[in-house]
This record gives structure tokens, sequence and C-alpha cells, in this order.
């Protein structure tokens, strides 16, 4: 017991002193052999972007190669390469088996229960044909949307590119939603197909998938005529004569060859909702050529990857940009070995991903800060069980992180010989925008550091003014090829959201920033009604309506309240209507109800009920003075209040409430 004490107090001090460092170098040996270890792209990027772009691009194989880079003759509808013709599958697929390496493992999957499958690149082409294929005979083509609700097992994979290959747009649906979240999204992209799974497994248990995307009634939308189902994990479920399909027996069926359709740049590959600053999700459009180019290469300069040589692990869900990007499209456009597992970070046991990181010899890791926090907080004893020694850089995605996480990821993990690179971008983006280079860049813990080669990052005032130094709006000054090309079906508010602020040539992030002495980004947080919650984008409109769909609702308003765990955490304010009394058993009802209509990650953490709520003379609610309650601090300017006493009612009741939950 003594020892192990000493130990942590250790640790503590260790992690203290590594704090106060304000910066790391690149390690020599990582340098020696790293893949960007000069400023020849930057100086490249600079002189003359759109050369530098063009180069980019031909890196893959082309049906007919571009040769025009940006077109950018009616902002803010930039097009990239538009004259060139591509296929994303077959440059994530063909190209490597083509090039002798279709026994190279593109996946290594680990099951919930320790099941593993190795997925090479010829595995994985011969399924996506076969499905492709399938759709086809469906019905399925150019332009049609297929909905991909899937928990991570390769199949996701398969129909992903299946889609790819014959043109038709993805619209990935992230599997912790709910199935009516899912209801609403194949709704507004008016989905010709949903593919799905029976059922799902999550720490033991098996979620019925299918049974319960029947009942939101999914299958009854008009336009939606197949849903194909993925045989999992036995669950029972109905099949739909004529509508419904199962994975397994469509392959069977299907011819074993699907030459890929020769697509414009500027097809899309793309649609992935994600949330904005009203209740409605915003339909992000990306297309395949500007995409693959953007992702290819970031993959590789930021992760330093060499094919031949390392195991990649990007640890999100294939649902969320992040999955798209560096699961599936950047690693496998590398013709890369990567690692996909099916479970949660603490089942069976909390050291599995340590396990994992031993077992395929993982030497290059994604993740998100909420994570290494969750890590931190269950103890060194978990990695310790474990030969990390393979790992040789680390990476963070989605939100700021703490320099005592960090600190920790680069020590306890890390071994002190992993450089971090914090990785800033959005799903907007597509791909990494400003992060450190691992062996060119000095690191700051808790800055994203400089944009990357071609980026044009800048800090912005009120009035459009660039800061050399201080914080303001983040914007991307230049457009880049992987950037969205429009939000689906709603082309007005693509622009108002991005381009009204600063003109139609300025990207409004939608992201506070500090630029500091050196020229480095640290990122601040949202300035929209968006929430972080461990790294997953929540809006809070989205999460009120949903509150207020509830009987007896009379309103509500949700901040992201700062948490030590995720980073921020949902808080609801809720009125009742009438005489509607506030009990236990209505807030678990609201939680459970958020759950049903969204998902559990926007689930509130805390329901604070209130009287009224505080709103300017135009009927705004305040959101910054509820933050300033929920968090217990002296509240600010209240005399553009329209009812200044609301604010001492609610701290009077917070204060009660608070004092009841500690009981
Ligand atoms: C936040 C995830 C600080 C930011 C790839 C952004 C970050 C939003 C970082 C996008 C980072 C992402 N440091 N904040 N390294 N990376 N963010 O669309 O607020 O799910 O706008 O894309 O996450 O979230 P999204």
């Amino acid at each position: 017991m003594a020892t192990t004490k000493g130990t942590e107090d250790n640790l503590e001090q260790e992690l203290q002193s590594l704090t106060e460092r304000e910066t790391f170098e690149p390690p020599a040996e990582f340098r020696q052999h790293a893949v960007v270890d000069d400023d020849s792209l930057h100086r490249k990027a600079h002189d003359d972007p759109e050369a530098f772009w063009l180069e980019r691009a031909r890196q893959l194989t082309w049906v007919s190669e571009p040769t025009e880079s940006l077109d950018d003759s009616n902002p803010p509808f930039f097009r990239w390469f538009a004259d060139g013709k591509i296929n994303a599958s077959y440059n994530c697929l063909d190209r490597h088996v083509d090039a002798g390496l279709g026994d190279r493992v593109a996946f290594h999957w680990r099951g919930e229960e320790g099941e593993e499958e190795a997925w090479t690149y010829a595995d994985l082409l011969r399924d996506v044909q076969r499905l492709a294929n399938g759709l086809k005979e469906r019905g399925i083509g150019r332009e049609d949307v297929v909905g991909i609700y899937l928990p991570m097992i390769p199949e996701v994979v398969v129909a992903m590119l299946a889609c790819a290959r014959i043109g038709a747009p993805h619209n990935v649906v992230f599997g912790g939603f709910s199935p009516q979240s899912v209801s609403e999204r194949m709704k507004v992209s008016e989905a010709k197909a949903l593919i799905t799974v029976d059922g799902a497994r999550r720490k033991g248990k098996t979620a019925p998938v299918k049974t319960e995307v029947d009942q939101e009634g999914i299958g009854d939308l008009d336009h939606l005529e197949t849903i194909v189902v993925v045989r999992r994990t036995g669950a029972d479920c109905e099949m739909a004569e004529g509508r419904d399909v199962w994975y397994h027996e469509l392959l069977d069926g299907a011819d074993d060859e699907c030459p890929p359709e020769e697509l414009d740049a500027e097809h899309p590959l793309y649609i992935l909702y994600t949330s904005g600053s009203t209740a409605s999700p915003k339909g992000i459009v990306h297309t395949t050529g500007g995409y693959l180019t953007g992702i290819a290469h970031t993959t590789k300069i930021v992760f330093d990857l060499k094919p031949d040589e390392d195991v990649f692990w990007c640890s999100a869900d294939v649902g969320w940009v992040t999955g798209h990007s560096y699961i599936v499209y950047g690693p496998m456009l590398n013709g890369a070995t990567s690692v996909m597992w099916e479970g949660a970070p603490d089942y069976p046991d909390k050291d599995i991903w340590w396990e994992i990181c031993e077992r395929y010899g993982v030497t290059i890791l994604y993740t998100a800060p909420t994570a290494i926090r969750a890590a931190l907080k269950w103890g060194v004893e978990y990695p310790e069980r474990h030969d990390l020694s393979a790992l040789r850089l680390l990476g963070t995605v989605g939100e700021p992180i703490n320099p005592k996480a960090w600190a920790w990821y680069h020590k306890v993990i890390g071994g002190e010989r992993c450089p971090i690179v914090d990785t800033w971008w959005q799903t907007e983006t597509g791909g990494i925008m400003i992060s450190p280079l691992p062996g060119l860049t000095a690191t700051k813990p808790g800055s994203a550091t400089l944009p990357l080669p071609g980026i044009e990052a800048g800090v912005y005032d009120e009035n459009g003014e660039e800061l050399d130094e201080g914080q303001g709006y983040l914007v991307l000054k230049r457009p880049w090829p992987s950037m969205l090309r429009t939000l689906y079906r709603e082309e007005d508010r693509f622009v108002e959201t991005y381009f009204e602020k600063f003109g139609r040539e300025t990207y409004l992030v939608g992201d506070a920033a500090r630029k500091d002495e050196d020229g480095y980004f640290w990122i601040v947080g949202r300035i929209d009604d968006v929430i972080n919650v461990s790294g997953h984008r929540m809006s809070t409109a989205e999460i009120e309506s949903a509150i207020v769909s509830y009987e007896h609702v009379a309103e509500s308003a949700v901040i992201g309240e700062d948490d030590e765990d995720s980073g921020q955490a949902v808080t609801a304010f809720v009125t009742l209507e009438g005489d509607a009394e506030p009990d236990d058993e209505l807030e678990s009802s609201i939680r459970e109800h958020v759950a049903k209509r969204i998902g559990k990650v926007a689930r509130p953490k805390r329901i604070i009920w209130a009287d009224d709520l505080p709103k300017t003379r135009s009927g705004k609610i305040m959101r910054r003075l509820l933050r300033d309650i929920a968090e217990g601090r002296e509240h600010g300017d209240v005399s553009t209040l329209r009812e200044p006493g609301v604010m001492d009612d609610l701290a009077e009741k917070v204060r009660e409430q608070g004092d009841e939950g500690d009981e």
C-alpha cells in the first residue's frame, strides 16, 4: 500500500513539473525518420497554393487527371480539381490490390467478447463489389442517398465504400443516436436505402436495432425502398417482404465484379449531419476529389504515416467525421493497417484499450481528451498491465486538452518518447486544419499549434480586422480542397452560417481562438449555441426542442456547464406548465425522452427547475446568465433583462436544489 501511494505521489509531482514546461521539441529520434522534417511543404504551399494542391491531388489515382486546381468564380461555392474524374472506392481498394498489397490487413477488428477478424484489402474489395452490385440491383445508383446505421463492425466500411463505388452519397448516422433521429435524417435526406443491423452489442448487452428502426416507422418513408440488414447478433427482427433484405443474401447473390463509376471530382461523396445553432441538424456535404486529396495528405503528414510499418488506431466511432476521415478514408487511401474496436473503453475491463494496443502493436493512437481524462481517473494500473512500447505517436481531437491530461498522455501512455499532435478541425473542414507536424513543430500543451501547409487561419475581431495576437473569431482565409461544399438542400443557410459575417471568401469557423506571441492557436470554444460533450457536438436548440416536446414542459433553456470528465455537460433549465409539480420521476422521464429523441449523449446531466427564465426585452434567453447561475458565479449585468428579479429567484432555486442533491 505504502509503495503504491509513494508512486502515485511521484507521478503527481512529475505531471506537475511537466505541466509547468511550456514547450516540447520533437524528439530527435522521431525527427530523423519523419515524413516531414523541414518547412519545404509550407514554402511550396505559400508560394503557389494552387500548384501545391494540384500536386497533392495527383498523388491519388484519377480516371482522368485534373488540370485545374481551385475554381473560385462563384464564392462561396468553391470547386476543386473540377475537370478531373475519380472514384473513392477505387483509391481505397483496387489501387492497393493492383499494386500487390491485397494481402495486407486493412483492419484488425476486435469484438467486445474478444472475437478477432483480420480484413485484408482484397477481402474488402470483394465484399464492396458484391454489395455495390446488390445495391445496383435494387435500383440504387448515382446521387441516391444511402443511410448507414451500423455499430463498429467491418460491414460499416464495406457499406461506405460500396456506396462510394456506385456514386451513391452515404449518410452515416452515429450508432449512439436514437432510431428516431435516424428516421429524421433519412427523411430530410430522402434516402433511398438504409443499411442497418439486427442488433448491436454494448457492454455485454444487445440492442435490437432493426426492431427499433421498424418501430420508428422508418420503412414507411415513401422514398426509402430498401433496408439491408446485417446479421450480427441474431437478434429477432421482422423482414418486410420486398423491402428488407439480409446483407449476406444480397452479397451471396451478387456478381463479384463491379467496375467503379467514373465520377466528377465534385460528385458528392457523403452527407454527414452535425449540430448547428438551430434545432435542425446541418447536412454537411463533402465531394470526392477535394475531400480525398485533403484526407490522404493530412493522414500522411500529421500522423507521419508509414503504411508498411505502422498500425494506426483512431478510436472514434465511424458515425462521426473523425471516423469517416481517419478510420476509413485516410488510412485506406494510404494503404495502411488499422485497428477497429467494437466496444467501450471500459468493457470487459478498463485496460481493454491498452490490451488492444499491445496485441496489435499499435504505433499511432488517435483519441479524444475526454477518453484520456477518463483513463487518468481510472489510474495507471490499467496501462501498466500492458506493453505499450510500439507506440510512437499520439494524437487528440475534439476539444481542447487540459495540460494535466496532456502530461499524463505524454508520460504514462507515450513513455515520454511520443510526440502528441493536438489536431483542430470540424465536420465542415473534412480534415485536420491546425495541428503540429510531429517531426517539425514544437508543441505547447493545450495548443493545436499552427495551420498545416496550404491552410491559412486567422483570428479576427468583430470588425473583421486580423489580430496578430489576442482572442477573437477563428477564420480560414483561403478555400481548401476538403471543405464542405454546401449544406444539403439548404444553400442559403450555408452562406449565412459560414460566409456572411466576414464576406464570401472568408470561412467563419464558429470557434473563438487566441493567437499567442509565437503565432500559435489556442482554441477557446464555440461562439454559437453548440456545446461539446466528450468531444461530441450537440446543439442546445435541438435538446431544448426535445425537452419542450415532453408533456407538462412549458419552456427549456440548455447550456453547457463545465465538467471535469466530459469537458462540458448538458444542463437544462426547465419550467413547467400551470400546476404541474417537479419531481424525480418527471426528471428521469425527461432525461429518457431526450435519449429517445436524440440519443443518450444528449441526455441532460442536470435539470434545474425554474419558475421563469432570464430574457431580454425582445424575449431572447440569456444563456450567459444561466451559465453563471449553474456554475455558482456572481451573475453579470442584468440591466437588459425584462424582469431582473428572475435571476435572484433562480439563484435561490439552484441553491435549494443543490442542497437537496447533497443530502
Ligand atoms: C472542437 C470533430 C479544441 C471545436 C473533428 C470544433 C476542438 C468542433 C479540437 C468540431 C481541438 C475539435 N481543440 N477544440 N483539437 N478539435 N474541436 O464537427 O469546437 O464534431 O469547432 O468535428 O470541435 O466538432 P466536429
